[in-house]
């Protein structure tokens, strides 16, 4: 393992908010007096009630977690309204299309009446108080004013990304009985369509079955495509707006009343609804976002994930507006029209810090350095990458060829269920290591475990566990808090388990070694190998399905099947078409499997438990190591699953 030393640059130190004697000392206090430390912190946001509690947390018994609790504040208001007075005129949000000459720029007064007629619109449609709504949109700013006005007036949002499937999306309605949606006739990305309108359309039908009436849909008009119209329950969004009022009180609400849900995938079962709360991730959205990208006021900062996963809510709007930035929004693929898109955006709008994932690096690597090098980008300042593991090499090219070894990069370890950023370099402050996460962020405690909850001290590889809250952690699993105290605090008794593997090294940074349960990273996208599983088994053809993932150069990892079939059924190449298509009807494209491979019968153990290990080795053609298989009710059906691998090196 490269464990080369970047020493911290010149240039970011002699800026940074943060060196590394403050990082030392700050990291110090916060984790000897949690209570005061945050007590200050807290106040980076505006409260209409001042907090007198600061943290009222405890990770074992029925586990409750509270920050700021008898504070009264409001996300809109602090990512908007106490703006208006000295930077009502700064761009707040620059929009970039699909298409290269497509773009806009929205001052912060123009977020605020965007926001507040929307959050009128919502009202008059009967959307009140602890509402949950529906946001399945495109990567338009009115997926943000929509985020902001559900905020605005204490509704909860929970956006389904907008490659997720119609059943997809039923799930999500039907979980948190949501009966307002919003969306837009389609959307572009890469020049394709995507016909988010009618999936809401057909989505609405299946929840209907399920019980969950949807009342109205509110429809942005994006592409003008042609879409099915239902009069008594669909909204045009631009009528609506147009003759609502331009301003809307924010509702008081408590720190600790539901900010969104946003849905993940585990290791079993179906997706879990995360749930965060308003006041402690405000507050460290907000803070995450300034120092660990060292973010100063004037600069032009862009995330390019989607605000259907987390990153974007965390890093595209709530911190970044939060703390008054101009944060860029982009529509589009990052090889669309070629694959200097990017770096173009970047001069166009002098990007100076720049936040993406190691998927799209890979692929911008692979299409070579002249897309790159043929670009300025001499407003970066700060990169980042979030999502997966980063390999070295990604990294070494990142930092030389996309930063011109002027730029630090920030490997930022964090996960939907944290709600901002746990473990990272900051700038100014930590000489970096390509693929280390390197130190953990204020106020986090990591610590490593062996598989029977053993502490493990120093030089370590382990399960990556957190001992005490910090205030942007998920508060429950939406509807049941059962499942939330038995998925992350009973594997290992009174601590929050990650579900990573991690290394610390002899300088006591933190390597994140990947997933060590059943949950699997394509292209930063996280997935659960039972709901590729559940896709599977529920075509005809199949009677049972066993998925595992195995390294991929591009995507980080890739999604191999192993396929039992029905009776009379055939394993042909037009079988495995099918099912590929089967999958992505029913989950999306980002559950694309990559290897199916038929199998007479899968490798179990005698109580019938599937021998996953086997099956991963065989999926990585490593099967020269696979253990002992002497426990396998029969292990005859190894030798057919070695000699029909899909994956042959
Ligand atoms: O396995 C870790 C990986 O992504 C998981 C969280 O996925 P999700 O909730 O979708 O959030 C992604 C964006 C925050 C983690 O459990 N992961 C995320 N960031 C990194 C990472 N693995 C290694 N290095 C990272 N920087």
């Amino acid at each position: 393992m490269p464990n080369k030393t970047y020493k911290v640059l010149k240039d970011a130190k002699s800026r940074a908010l943060i060196d590394d004697d403050t990082y030392q000392k700050w990291y110090k206090q916060s984790i000897k007096d949690p209570e005061k430390f945050w007590d200050k912190h807290g106040k980076r946001i505006d409260w209409f009630k001042p907090y007198t509690k600061v943290k009222n947390t405890s990770f074992t018994g029925k586990v409750s977690i509270k920050w700021f609790e008898d504070g009264l504040t409001n996300v809109s208001y602090n990512c908007i309204d106490r703006h208006l007075e000295k930077r009502g005129d700064q761009v707040a949000i620059i929009w970039e299309g699909d298409n290269p000459y497509d773009d806009k720029k929205i001052t912060y007064k123009e977020l605020y009446d965007h926001v507040c007629r929307l959050a009128n619109v919502m009202k008059a449609n009967g959307v009140k108080k602890g509402d949950r709504v529906t946001i399945y949109m495109p990567m338009i700013p009115e997926a943000a004013y929509a985020m902001l006005a559900c905020t605005r007036i204490g509704a909860i949002h929970s956006i389904v990304f907008g490659g997720f499937s119609p059943d997809a999306l039923a799930g999500r309605i039907t979980d948190c009985k949501s009966t307002f949606v919003i969306t837009a006739d389609e959307g572009l990305r890469g020049g394709k369509k995507i016909p988010l309108k009618h999936n809401t359309d057909l989505a609405i039908k299946i929840a209907e079955r399920d019980g969950v009436v949807v009342q109205k849909v509110l429809v942005v008009q994006r592409t003008a495509g042609k879409v099915e119209w239902f009069a008594d329950r669909d909204i045009w969004y631009h009528e609506a707006v147009a003759s609502a009022k331009p301003d809307c009180p924010p509702a008081k609400m408590k720190a600790e009343d539901p900010l969104f849900i946003l849905y993940t995938s585990g290791s079993t079962g179906k997706p879990k609804g995360v749930l965060h709360t308003t006041g402690g991730y405000l507050v460290y959205a907000s803070m995450t976002h300034e120092y660990v990208f060292d973010y100063h006021p004037g600069d032009i900062y862009w995330c390019t994930a989607d605000v259907g996963w987390v990153t974007g809510h965390s890093y595209i709007v709530y911190g970044p507006l939060a703390n008054g930035a101009t944060t860029l929004m982009f529509e589009g693929v990052p090889n669309y029209p070629s694959p200097s898109r990017f770096w173009d955006v970047i001069d166009k709008h002098q990007v100076n810090i720049f936040y993406t994932a190691p998927t799209a690096i890979r692929a911008l690597m692979g299409a070579g350095d002249d897309h790159v090098t043929k670009t300025s980008r001499k407003s970066l300042r700060t990169l980042g990458s979030v999502g997966e593991p980063i390999n070295p090499e990604a990294w070494i090219w990142y930092y030389n060829v996309v930063g011109d070894k002027r730029c630090p990069i920030v490997d930022t370890w964090w996960q939907t269920e944290t709600g901002g950023i746990l473990i990272t370099p900051l700038p100014g402050a930590t000489p970096l290591k390509p693929g280390s996460a390197t130190r953990p962020f204020f106020g986090v405690q990591p610590q490593l475990v062996d598989n029977d909850g053993d502490v493990l001290e120093g030089t370590a590889e382990g399960n990556l566990c957190i001992v005490d809250s910090w205030p942007g952690q998920m508060r429950t699993v939406y509807g049941d808090h059962e499942r939330f105290i038995q998925t992350y605090f009973s594997t290992y008794k009174g601590k929050y388990f990650t579900g990573d593997g991690c290394r610390r090294d002899d300088d006591g940074y933190y390597w994140i070694t990947g997933r060590v349960d059943d949950v699997i990273n394509v292209s930063g996208h996280r997935m659960g190998t039972a709901e590729v599983e559940s896709a599977l088994v529920s075509h005809d053809a199949v009677s049972e399905a066993a998925v595992v993932g195995y390294p991929h150069d591009l995507k980080g990892q890739g999604i191999y099947c192993y396929i039992t079939l029905m009776e009379g059924q055939e394993g042909t190449d037009e079988l495995r078409k099918a099912l590929v298509n089967h999958v992505r009807h029913e989950i999306g494209p980002i559950a694309s499997p990559d290897k199916i491979q038929f199998s007479p019968g899968l490798p179990k153990t005698r109580s019938g438990k599937i021998m996953r290990r086997i099956l991963r080795k065989i999926a990585e053609d490593e099967f020269g190591a696979l253990g002992d298989t002497s426990t396998l009710a029969d292990p005859s059906v190894v030798d057919d699953l070695i000699a029909n691998r899909q994956n042959k090196k």
